[in-house]
């Protein structure tokens, strides 16, 4: 007999047989990545049928049977379909989960920021490592102890009160925890600066976030004592880590700590902290602010890939950068995990480390996943615990080769930036992806790609004045709305920066979108591809280069009049070298020893230009912008440029007019630089 859900099943497939019948050619080249588009919706017909057919049969035993194989042809055919609907929905359902935490946190009173969640590790693990560093070990009620110490140090001999800023001076090196966690329990905020800066840059970095105090390691302290004029100025207190220190206006630190006690802080002296107090400073393209609700965002990032307290983290990474401080050590804090530290990345002792301690999780950049790969092979290369790596920018020759030589470890590859108001995570198996578009996601903050004029560095705008959305497939400039839920700090001490990283008009009129300053590209199956980063910041050896920052320094060099700062690639490397264009003071010759000591003086190797071209003019746009790509384009081939070519000769301390021979090497990867 047929019972009703039977007739209705049954015309649904006749439906749907014909349905298909007039699709089958969209269906073929389905390029519309909208689950819910209509040309899926043949699709959705089958996938009704089928669960009809199986509701029918649940109400007539016979069919039980039928039930059954209409729900295993029904699960098949959702596979085929939609290969990582799973996928998708468990990292919706991961970022709904961290979404209903973060918005949990936000409501407890008083606020729950990291430092109580790292109050709660210690009540609950006090005697785990929380830190290991060269050979020893610092539990959790240690770190806590110290950070007391520091507080009330601190307190007493700088006069620090709620809402002050500190910045850091420091090589990787546990103190790191201690000194963040004194600030955070006196309500303060730290300041990471980069170790590798000096002089005029370290000044303007440590302005930026206002900070009243400067804390450096002791190995530093030269770099300190070049500044220290200024900073005593300013009434800046300077603070070294060490006992001793015979340097007037610098003061010591350990000595106080040692003598302060080590009782708990009251509570009151951080009561007027909220999630949208700054908690942390990082100089990424500028002087970024992290509030503690944003630091939560990134904290919970190990939570997300899936990390439990008995992984062991290997941090080899700056500590002064986001994905070394926040992600990492927060991101173990929250997890209640070991961090194994290091002083400084080592390709040759990596393994190692791994292997002694355990590691389960390891954190990488590009380049230090190329340095692995690099090594010489060994026969143990496969023999380790690590099971995942946690970074973004590995290419996918360098995923090939690490994988096959050190045995499967899931790479979570994820793509975002500390200003920035979204971030993308490959959570499926796609090789070379950055991430995969979610549904769940995009409802939650909105982002798009828009066309993009590389000659001009400007998204192209129609003749309303709004953005144009890219053709799929094709590549675009990456832009988040900004909301309330996905808010955007701005940069601190530089509104005009702030505004010009901000959108306005982008899909209708008065909508504010956050410029990415990055070109990405989304495929058909929704998978998102990083391809270029544009405008006046590159990457090179993991860190960001401003070129702004880099042409102030060189025209500052007595014999340049302007200058034009930008990244070229290299084969076999990741990210871009600097080059600069330079027009020549009239009358004036450059000086490859003078322009090798001024720039070693005031830039980090990372953003020292390699290359120095000397032009008669610079070109410009109609307003007066430098036109960067025809260079970019251009690159360091002396055959092909006529102008002046120099290169960085830093073991003969000073630049060397271009060979075709030296480009050779470069191009053909025989010359590590
Ligand atoms: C530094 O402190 C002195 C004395 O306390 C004060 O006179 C001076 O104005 C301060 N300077 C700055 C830049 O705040
Ligand atoms: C690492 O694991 C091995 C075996 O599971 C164990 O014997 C060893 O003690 C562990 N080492 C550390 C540092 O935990
Ligand atoms: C994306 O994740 C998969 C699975 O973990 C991994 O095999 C692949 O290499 C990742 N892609 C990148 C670019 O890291």
């Amino acid at each position: 007999m047929w019972t009703l859900w039977q007739l209705i099943g049954f015309f649904s497939l006749i439906k749907m047989i014909l349905q298909l019948d007039c699709q089958i050619p969209p269906l073929v080249n389905d390029c519309n990545p909208c689950y819910f588009s209509p040309l899926k919706s043949v699709h959705w017909g089958l996938l009704r049928t089928v669960l009809m057919m199986s509701l029918s049969s649940l109400f007539n035993m016979q069919g039980l049977w039928t039930a059954l194989a209409g729900l295993v042809l029904g699960m098949i055919f959702v596979h085929i379909q939609f290969p990582y609907l799973l996928q998708d929905c468990k990292y919706g359902w991961t970022l709904f989960r961290i979404k209903l935490k973060r918005d949990g946190f936000r409501k407890r009173k008083p606020f729950y920021t990291v430092l109580e969640c790292f109050l709660e590790r210690v009540r609950r693990q006090p005697d785990k490592a929380l830190i290991i560093f060269e050979g020893r070990e610092y539990s959790y009620l240690y770190v806590d102890r110290q950070s007391n110490r520091v507080a009330r140090a601190l307190r007493t001999h700088a006069d620090l009160r709620e809402g002050d800023t500190v910045a850091f001076f420091m090589s990787n090196d546990p103190s790191y925890a201690w000194l963040w966690f004194g600030l955070c329990k006196l309500g303060c905020a730290a300041s990471l600066l980069n170790y590798n800066i000096r002089s005029k840059s370290l000044l303007h970095c440590f302005s930026c976030c206002g900070a009243r105090v400067l804390i450096a390691s002791e190995e530093l302290k030269a770099a300190v004592e070049e500044v220290l004029p200024t900073l005593l100025e300013q009434n800046i207190s300077v603070f070294i880590l060490s006992k001793d220190c015979n340097t007037p206006g610098i003061e010591t630190l350990l000595d106080k700590m040692e003598q302060a006690s080590d009782e708990p802080i009251s509570p009151e002296l951080r009561s007027k902290v909220t999630m949208v107090s700054p908690a942390v400073y990082v100089y990424t393209s500028g002087t970024t602010v992290i509030n503690h609700d944003k630091l939560w965002a990134i904290t919970l990032y190990l939570s997300t890939c899936g990390a439990t307290s008995d992984d062991v983290i290997y941090s080899p990474l700056p500590l002064y950068h986001g994905a070394g401080f926040n992600l990492g050590l927060h991101g173990a804090i929250e997890r209640g995990m070991t961090v194994i530290l290091r002083r400084k990345f080592s390709a040759s002792a990596f393994w190692d480390d791994c292997r002694i301690h355990n590691v389960t999780i390891i954190q990488y950049i590009g380049e230090t996943m190329r340095y692995l790969c690099n090594t010489p092979e060994r026969e143990i290369d496969k023999t380790h615990k690590v099971r995942m790596a946690i970074g973004n920018g590995l290419r996918e020759d360098v995923w090939r080769s690490f994988q096959g030589r050190f045995g499967h470890i899931r790479i979570v590859e994820f793509y975002t930036a500390s200003e920035s108001n979204i971030g993308f995570m490959n959570y499926t198996g796609k090789m070379g992806a950055v991430g995969r578009e979610n549904f769940y996601q995009k409802r939650l903050c909105p982002y798009a790609l828009v066309q993009f004029d590389a000659e001009r560095e400007e998204p192209l705008r129609d003749s309303n004045g709004l953005c144009i959305p890219t053709p799929e497939g094709e590549t675009g400039l990456l832009v988040s709305e900004i909301t309330s839920a996905a808010p955007f700090l701005g940069y601190c001490g530089s509104p005009e920066q702030t505004e010009k990283k901000q959108m306005r008009n982008v899909f209708q009129k008065g909508d504010v979108y956050l410029n990415s300053g990055d070109l990405l590209r989304f495929d058909k199956d929704n998978f998102i591809y990083f391809q270029d980063r544009v405008g006046d910041t590159f990457r090179w050896k993991g860190e960001n280069v401003a070129t702004t920052e880099v042409e102030c320094v060189l025209v500052a060099l007595n014999f340049i009049e302007d200058a034009c700062v930008y990244g070229v690639k290299i084969p076999g490397t990741e990210g871009k070298i600097g080059m600069a264009a330079v027009t020549l003071k009239a009358g004036r010759e450059f000086s490859c020893s003078e322009a090798f000591l001024h720039v070693s003086k005031y830039l980090p190797p990372y953003a020292q230009p390699q290359f120095i071209r000397i032009q008669s003019c610079l070109e410009t746009t109609g307003t007066f912008k430098q036109v960067k790509s025809s260079l970019v384009r251009e690159g360091f081939n002396p055959s092909s440029i006529n102008d002046l070519l120099y290169f960085l000769m830093p073991r003969d301390k000073c630049y060397k007019p271009m060979t075709q021979i030296y480009y050779n090497s470069v191009i053909a990867g025989e010359l590590r630089i």
